[in-house]
């Protein structure tokens, strides 16, 4: 009887102790490889949509077939497996992915290694995306981080929270297709705005807003950016299928107001590096990356950079988003698009890797690692 009383005993405390450590405890909290606080679009949502009533969503599939932490299950990504933001989180060593915002089991400490709250249709401006009926714009995405920087505080403590954020974390923002594709250029819905506003003046709103978030963030704590521009919009499959173009043609409007809107942004940070005290914002030239990518891209092992993978409609299955009842391509690692809108996992690895480790051609004034190392 003592005897087995003891065992229970025993028993019941080894179960305790698995069960501590199966929740992050103060101790075992490593903070050393630091956070990822992920701002964008789909290009980056992990999941934030999935939480929305809304007509743009990734959690259904094919999406997600090679992403290794879900089994292959649709996690909200639009892709077939990671994505840039998660690419970047994990060679940079951090625990795990930084988690969707929206996600019920994103609290506690789990929020220490990085939240994500870019959301699919996402734009600088408010308007953008409302063909989605909801997704979360910039401004929302900031005030988001706001109950993110509270919850930080309250796990750490004001001054260890501010050294934290200030030092060990990396915030990138991933924004501004949308607010062309899913705004300005989209008939009917856009009209009073094309007519009203010439693409200067739309650019420039734009720039204006997003230097008011930024400002937002660093009033927040947020220290080191990476700051990714606009690709080439008239490149992707869905606008080479509307517009009825050749293989190696892309459309010249989008193209025309991403470099327009680049150019601008190129000067932001410029401006924001010296207006803002301690704050190092770099430059990812995804534009410049994702056409090379395209130009060159039998040299980096692809077949095709203008045909979808996953999607249906036209010459390049370029019009009806990836889905089930979609046609999939055999070899998803060949094809530079994963769906009418979105790179492949392949193209978001040598994106990635471009962005970390390499020169000023496509990251400046220095790459994401040194960026990390400051
Ligand atoms: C939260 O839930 C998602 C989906 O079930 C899972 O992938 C993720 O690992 C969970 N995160 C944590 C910190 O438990
Ligand atoms: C955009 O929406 C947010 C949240 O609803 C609001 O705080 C902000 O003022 C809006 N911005 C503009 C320019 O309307
Ligand atoms: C963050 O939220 C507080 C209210 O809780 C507000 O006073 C403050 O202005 C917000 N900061 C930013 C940068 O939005």
């Amino acid at each position: 009887m003592a005897l087995s009383f003891h065992y229970v005993a025993t028993l019941a405390f080894f179960v305790i102790v698995n069960l501590c450590s199966f929740g992050i405890s103060q101790d075992d909290v490593d903070l050393s490889k630091g956070a990822s606080f992920i701002f964008g679009d789909s290009l980056v949502d992990a999941g934030n949509n999935n939480y929305l009533r809304t007509l743009s969503r990734a959690n259904i599939p094919p999406n997600g077939i090679d992403f290794k932490a879900s089994g292959g299950s649709p996690t909200g990504r639009y892709t077939n497996g990671r994505t840039i933001g998660d690419i970047i989180g994990e060679e940079l060593g951090q625990p795990h992915y930084a988690l969707p915002f929206l996600a019920p089991n994103t609290t506690g400490k789990a929020i220490l290694y990085g939240v994500n709250y870019a959301s699919g249709g996402g734009g600088i401006m408010n308007a953008t995306g409302r063909i989605f009926v909801n997704r979360l714009s910039m401004d929302i995405q900031v005030d988001y981080f706001n109950i993110t920087r509270k919850e930080i505080d309250q796990l750490l403590g004001p001054s260890k929270a501010r050294e934290y954020l200030q030092r060990k974390s990396i915030f990138s923002v991933t924004i501004g297709s949308n607010d062309f594709l899913n705004n300005y250029l989209l008939p009917v819905i856009s009209m009073g705005a094309r007519i009203s506003q010439t693409p200067e003046a739309f650019v420039d709103d734009m720039l204006n807003h997003l230097r008011g978030q930024l400002t937002r963030l660093y009033q927040l704590d947020a220290r080191k950016f990476i700051m990714g521009n606009v690709g080439p919009l008239g490149c992707i499959p869905y606008q080479k299928t509307i517009n009825q173009l050749s293989e190696n043609e892309c459309v010249s409007l989008p193209n025309k107001l991403a470099i327009q809107y680049n150019a601008r942004l190129k000067d932001l940070v410029q401006e924001l590096n010296e207006n803002l005290p301690g704050a190092t914002f770099v430059h990812a030239n995804v534009y410049d990356l994702v056409m090379e990518l395209i130009t060159n891209y039998a040299k980096y092992g692809f077949t095709t950079a203008s045909a979808a993978c996953c999607g249906n409609g036209g010459q390049f299955a370029g019009i009806i988003p990836c889905g089930p009842t979609s046609s999939m391509c055999s070899e998803r690692d060949k094809h530079v698009f994963w769906d009418p809108y979105h790179p492949s996992e392949a193209a978001n690895l040598i994106i990635a890797k471009q962005l970390l480790d390499g020169d000023s051609r496509y990251i400046s004034p220095m790459n994401v690692r040194r960026l990390r190392d400051l």
